[in-house]
């Protein structure tokens, strides 16, 4: 699996202390609140289960699980719902946890389904934020770290399924994925 990392972009230890920064940054905004945190699978599921348990405050925890069809590296199209909340998110605080805004496509249909579905409040935290690839109009409330143009995996992400238990994040390298 090592050749197919071209470079280690975040260590294990630099995600946790990231993660740990950004759960205080939530415990202070939703104190006095129960918020509904929302993983979007699969990337995320990682990301999730270490940013909740750094939190102090109490959240409920859910999964949905979306496709945007479209092939290899590229996301677009049409959102597809293959796993819905199980929760109502009428008239909660809902914190969508995702692993990378790319196009933004996907955030931008799941936050549109939540406000339509009557929630109160929508704050999207993202791991990774690839702003240079944006096509919609969507910003990250909060953001672990800012990359560029590159296709990383490790830590949830994958390509093709592969690479998601890496414990840290990588650049893939292109041969992989330019066959
Ligand atoms: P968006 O809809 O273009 O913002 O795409 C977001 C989704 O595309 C993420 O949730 C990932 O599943 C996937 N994605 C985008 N860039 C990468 C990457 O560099 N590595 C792994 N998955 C990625
Ligand atoms: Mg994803």
């Amino acid at each position: 699996m090592g050749a197919d990392i071209e470079s280690i972009l975040f260590s294990s230890e630099r995600i946790a202390e990231r993660v740990a920064q950004l759960a205080r940054s939530l415990d202070a905004a939703f104190q006095g609140t129960y918020p509904l945190a929302v993983g979007i699978l699969k990337g995320s599921f990682m990301f999730f289960a270490d940013l909740v348990r750094a939190m102090s405050l109490p959240v409920q925890t859910d999964f949905m699980c979306v496709s945007t069809y479209g092939s290899g590296t590229t996301s677009q199209g049409r959102l597809t719902i293959k796993k819905d909340t199980d929760a109502s998110v009428a008239g909660r605080d809902v914190i969508i946890v995702e692993d990378i805004i790319d196009s933004g496509f996907t955030l931008e249909n799941v936050r549109r389904i939540f406000l339509e579905r009557g929630a109160r409040s929508v704050t999207i935290v993202t791991l990774l934020d690839k702003p240079s690839r944006r096509t919609a109009a969507l910003q990250p409330d909060y953001r672990g770290f800012v990359i560029g143009d590159e296709f990383v995996v490790g830590y949830g992400l994958d390509y093709a399924e592969k690479y998601r238990s890496l414990p840290y994040i990588g650049v893939l390298s292109r041969s992989v994925y330019e066959k």
